[in-house]
């Protein structure tokens, strides 16, 4: 009968596949479980890894616990698991020793309007969370307010039920302008409760000690919020993405150009992830007058060419007049990256700037921003204004050999 069952319990280890569901997290010494039923009585079981085996032959629905007598060589498979010690359901005896499952537990305990909690981890230490979204997952009922996070010095806020930084201020009146969690967003939004409006990556850097990384950020101010894509390395860092447009084959130009990726309002500005996007030109008029912006960089590049565009020009706001301007040489730069100098077809000194079109309100932001007459121009728009879609990078539809394919992007600070 024992060689029958050895084997049995043999079969069912080898084929079970729940055996890592369950963890002996809890032991005892000098203690046997005797609440509950034993299972299945084993001898001539030398360790504790050995009785917990064989515990787990039986599968976390079956055996819970497990009582080890090492001088014996007994193992006792239990149907109940304790947790902790309870003189009620456990039998002193000095040669025992019991190994059953511990729940993951948590507790906070408020201190100095603090929350202090520790989360029992599987090796039964106390860690403290990590963000409020640990927090969220390891207790039950949980509670806005002041908590002690790792590696953090100060207690950060957390706000498990807000949907916008205005919930927040009215919850946390001590509140300062600084990263939180919102209910319904993947990562922490910056709320603004300062005066003036932080929809700018400019804004954002200047208010942190430590350097911003390049990324998509998301600001919360009032009953807004909004995430925008933010390059915090290039000439300096705090420029916001208004488009990003790329086409990939000479028939894309036509679902490509402004008026087919141009979208509404600062909430659209996450979309610039697909590659198909512009603000549009109210919208980004509006920003750029609320939020005082005057540089506008642009980054192209054209395959077919193998030259990258990259000039940053500081009469973004100019850019909104439709009358004809000439700027001059101190309004413009060209990055190190941009390799508008050694085109072929631009030889014979730098460039006339000159942005002649303004069809329309702003189009010169999206059109011939800068050009040279008949060399080259920079515009992703439909040119003659809402004809022929034009899509150039520092090259012009003239020239012998153009395509369309490119990659192009604008940013404001
Ligand atoms: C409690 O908070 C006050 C004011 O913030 C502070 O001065 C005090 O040191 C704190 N006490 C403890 C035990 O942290
Ligand atoms: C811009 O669009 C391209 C796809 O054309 C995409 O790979 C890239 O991630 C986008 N840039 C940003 C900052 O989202």
């Amino acid at each position: 009968m024992k060689v029958l069952l050895n084997i049995l319990i043999l079969w069912l280890f080898e084929h079970s596949t729940e055996q890592s569901q369950i963890t002996f997290n809890f032991a005892l010494r000098g203690w046997k479980l005797v609440f509950g039923k034993v299972l299945l009585h084993v001898e001539k079981v030398t360790n504790p890894p050995d009785c917990i085996k064989e515990c787990l032959v039986f599968g976390p629905e079956e055996c819970k616990s497990v009582n080890f007598n090492p001088s014996r060589k007994i193992c006792q498979l239990m149907d109940e698991n304790a947790g902790e010690l309870d003189e009620k359901k456990f039998q002193k005896g000095e040669e025992w020793l019991h190994f059953g499952q511990k729940e993951k537990q948590a507790e906070c305990k408020e201190r100095n309007g603090t929350k202090k909690c520790c989360i029992l981890t599987n090796q039964l230490q106390c860690k403290q969370p990590i963000d409020c979204n640990e927090i969220k997952q390891s207790f039950e009922t949980y509670e806005s307010g002041f908590y002690s996070l790792e590696g953090q010095s100060n207690p950060v806020y957390c706000n498990f039920h807000a949907i916008d930084c205005n919930e927040i201020k009215q919850s946390c009146e001590t509140c300062q302008s600084d990263f939180y969690s919102l209910e319904g967003q993947s990562s922490p939004v910056y709320c603004n409760f300062d005066d003036g409006n932080l929809i700018s990556c400019e804004g954002l850097k200047e208010r942190n000690a430590s350097p911003l990384e390049s990324g998509f950020y998301t600001v919360g101010q009032g009953g807004d919020v909004v995430t925008f894509y933010c390059d915090m390395i290039t000439d300096n860092g705090g420029w916001l993405m208004v488009a990003n447009v790329t086409v990939k084959t000479e028939s894309e130009k036509s679902v490509r150009h402004y008026d087919s990726v141009k979208q509404n309002g600062i909430q659209s500005l996450v979309n610039v992830a697909n590659g198909a996007y512009a603000l549009s030109l109210e919208t980004l008029q509006e920003m750029v007058s609320t939020h005082g912006f005057s540089e506008l960089r642009i980054k192209c590049y054209k395959d077919w060419s193998g030259y990258q565009v990259h000039v940053v020009l500081s009469y973004l706001q100019r850019l909104f007049v439709m009358e004809v301007t000439y700027p001059t040489p101190s309004e413009y730069r060209f990055l190190d990256d941009d390799q508008t100098s050694s085109m072929s077809w631009a030889a014979g000194g730098k460039f006339t700037q000159y942005y002649p079109t303004g069809t329309g309100v702003g189009g010169s932001v999206y059109d011939h921003q800068i050009y040279i007459s008949g060399t080259w121009h920079i515009l992703i728009m439909q040119y003659p204004w809402g004809s022929n879609p034009r899509m150039e990078c520092g090259d012009n539809s003239q020239l012998s050999g153009f395509t369309s394919v490119g990659h192009w992007e604008f940013y404001v600070r």
